[in-house]
């Protein structure tokens, strides 16, 4: 890794495609940690790589917007950026404090609580049908369905239509990877339409979300039809591949770490949950754009600078994490990992959800496998995006 600093362009795939290049964000912490990344197609942007630089601009959502230029690396990523602005992971305070207030008074820890049951009857049918054959697709016979049955569940989706949620999902994705690629936008229209005659129709259910998030008011306020599709659109590209990579890189890491697996008791899973997070990240970045002229990390920022929050190197940096690059799950427990958000306004919504759908799944491996050992090529999924597996073929011995 003696390449110069200053000739890396991290908007080139080939940089993650074996995931997020740790050596190159170490090397980044250490000898530039706020440094500008000029870019071939576009006007460049400043990387943020230590955890304390991605909190302090987290936390300041005046001097760095989600608004102004968006939350990826391009503004036009998957929708002109007039249009994804509804969306309320691009809107700043005070718009978007009305609209986590709202929400958090009818997606509560209770509405997440109630899919407890199901989440584990279902983890518990493919753990034991994988158990029983002796082996799985970790990401297709365990990391993929249950997120998306907990989403659909949570949307009132049926089941026959959860394959749409999986397709959108993978072509968002892939639009997010690849501007070009015009999938992603198609599969925001198709998605949009879908929601759009869901939300009405789930209305009618008292107990559904939808009724809860009609009811939800704040101030006089509630949300209307279109901003409770919108919200569904981001459950369902937010709480889907990145519970799935979770999973799939959790278990990766375990059967890499067999000594970590050994180590995995009942009441050490939600410590070691936390830890797979960290370990894993599945997103790797989010950006911001400065409002203002202002400094991060002692160098001068302009007003309208893109700045990319790498959520992959700060739960690397040895200033937050003793030892980071070692994966323990007996790690003292921290929560304090960047993979929900650097703990700013747009801390992850669906955190509550995922650490339970983590849970369960992580406590029902230990409780109904032996050490789980890798039984093919693991095929990787990342972009620059996203840290994924397409693929983890695991054996799977009984306890
Ligand atoms: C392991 C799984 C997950 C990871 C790693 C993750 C990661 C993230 C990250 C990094 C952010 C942005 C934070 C920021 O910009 O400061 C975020 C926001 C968000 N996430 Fe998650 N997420 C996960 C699961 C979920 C689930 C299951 C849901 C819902 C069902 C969800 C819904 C949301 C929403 C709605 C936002 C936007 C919040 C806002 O703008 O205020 N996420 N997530």
């Amino acid at each position: 890794m003696n390449t110069d600093l200053a000739e890396i362009d991290l908007t080139d795939p080939s940089w993650f495609a074996e995931g997020p290049p740790h050596e190159l964000f170490a090397r980044m912490r250490a000898e530039a940690p706020v440094r500008w990344n000029p870019s071939a197609d576009g006007p460049g942007f400043w990387s943020l790589t230590r955890a304390a630089d991605l909190a302090a601009v987290s936390k300041d959502a005046h001097t760095f917007s989600s608004h102004r230029g968006g939350i990826w690396l391009r503004e036009d990523t998957l929708a002109p950026l007039d249009l994804a602005r509804n969306l309320m992971i691009f809107k700043d305070p005070p718009e978007h404090t009305r609209y986590r207030v709202i929400l958090r008074s009818a997606f509560t820890p209770l509405t997440v609580a109630k899919l407890e049951s199901a989440v584990r009857a279902q983890v518990v049918a493919l753990l034991d049908a994988a158990v029983e054959r002796g082996g799985m697709d970790a990401v297709e016979d365990l990391a993929v369905p249950v997120p998306l049955m907990v989403i659909a569940s949570l949307l009132g989706v049926p089941d026959s239509d959860i394959p749409k949620l999986r397709d959108w999902t993978a072509r968002l994705d892939a639009g997010v990877a690849d501007p070009a690629n015009t999938e992603g936008p198609a599969a925001l229209g198709e998605m949009a339409a879908y929601l759009a005659a869901l939300v009405p129709e789930q209305a009618e259910d008292a107990d559904s979300l939808v009724a809860a998030l009609h009811r939800a008011e704040v101030d006089g306020q509630r949300l209307t039809e279109t901003e409770i599709v919108l919200f569904f659109g981001i459950l369902v590209f937010a709480g889907n591949d990145t519970t799935r990579n979770a999973t799939s890189g959790g278990l990766l890491a375990l059967a890499e770490h067999p000594e970590q697996f050994a180590a995995l008791t009942g009441e050490r899973i939600p410590n070691a949950v936390e830890e797979i997070l960290r370990w894993t990240t599945p997103l790797n970045y989010f950006a911001r754009t400065a409002t203002e002229d202002t400094e991060v990390g002692g160098r001068r920022i302009r007003a309208g600078e893109r700045l990319v929050m790498w959520y992959a190197s700060a739960n690397r940096d040895s200033d937050a994490f003793p030892d980071p690059m070692r994966f323990d799950v007996t790690r003292e427990p921290t929560t304090q990992h960047a993979a929900f958000g650097a703990g700013g306004r747009h801390f992850c919504l669906g955190a509550a959800l995922a650490r339970l759908e983590l849970r369960v799944i992580f406590e029902e491996v230990v409780r109904r496998m032996g050490p789980p050992g890798l039984a093919g090529p693991v095929r990787r999924a990342s972009s620059i995006w996203v840290n994924g597996l397409a693929s983890l073929p695991l054996s799977c011995p009984p306890k």
